[in-house]
């Protein structure tokens, strides 16, 4: 993989799979990636996002396995401990080997407060803790019959990174996931993600520099499955995937991290 930009196909389990369905699924994973020799070194890197409740049988697995897939948690504490019942700090999600944490997710940005000021502490817990955040962005189908749907992307990115150094930055991941194409029920067209990540990519450049905006990796969420994904890898300025449905299916999933690790590697000859 010649690319300075690794490929990142990272599933994001949401609320499903408890940790016995985890270490089912991590079983039939690694079986199904050795089978293919999946050369984890040169191909797609792969990351789960499970919930809190399965990290640990996940992580034991993975080390049994010695598979080395990623493990990422789906939302964080932004503060470091103490008296917050129900809250999981950075520090701990660290000792289980979590890589990555996603934030602001949609879902929890409709369900729980998340304002900016909250993901900004978020963000900044997850990295000194050493763990890179993934955060996501996307308009909803109001924004997007407006024609607002890029500067809407952007403004969310910018609210969450103005405040951060160049550093900090180059520590991100971002996710670009329109909520209309959340869910199964249509993916966006592989040119409306490229025209995101590009425009996100592009953000970045002029607020950050060169460095910064080649270094974050740029993904897109929404539907993706086997049937689509190589499309929407056309795109130059697409560094992977964050999936929500297919990636709770080994077999699915599985075929996505080889079709992205092909489709990548022939558009970068
Ligand atoms: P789906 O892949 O199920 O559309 O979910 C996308 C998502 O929200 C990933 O974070």
């Amino acid at each position: 993989m010649s690319r300075t930009r690794v490929p990142l196909v990272a599933g994001n389990w949401k609320m499903n799979l408890n940790h016995l369905e985890a270490m089912y699924f991590i079983q039939q994973f690694t079986w199904l990636m050795r089978n293919a020799h999946y050369d984890y070194e040169h191909s797609a890197e792969i990351a789960i996002c499970p919930p809190f409740t399965s990290i640990r049988s996940v992580q034991v697995l993975l080390q049994a396995e010695k598979a080395p897939i990623r493990i990422g948690a789906q939302n964080v504490s932004p503060i470091s401990g103490g008296a917050f019942t129900g809250d999981i700090s950075a520090d701990m999600l660290k000792q289980l080997d979590c890589r990555y944490v996603i934030i602001g997710h949609s879902e929890r940005r409709k369900y729980h407060p998340e304002d900016d000021a909250n993901l900004i502490n978020k963000v900044r817990a997850v990295l000194v803790a050493g763990i890179q955040p993934i955060l996501c962005v996307g308009e909803s189908i109001a924004e997007r019959s407006q024609g607002i749907e890029l500067e809407y992307a952007i403004d969310q990115v910018s609210k969450v990174t103005r405040d951060l150094s160049d550093e900090e930055v180059s520590q991100m991941i971002i996710a670009y996931e329109p909520l209309w194409a959340i869910g199964g029920n249509g993916s966006a067209s592989p040119q409306i993600a490229q025209n995101a990540a590009a425009a996100i990519r592009q953000y970045l450049l002029s607020i950050y520099g060169n460095y910064v905006a080649q270094k974050v990796r740029i993904l897109y969420g929404g539907s993706v499955n086997s049937a689509n994904v190589v499309s929407l890898m056309q795109g130059p300025d697409v560094d992977g995937f964050l999936i929500g449905g297919a990636s709770l299916k080994p077999d699915e999933f599985s075929k996505i991290a080889r079709l992205v690790t092909i489709a990548s590697a022939q558009r970068d000859e």
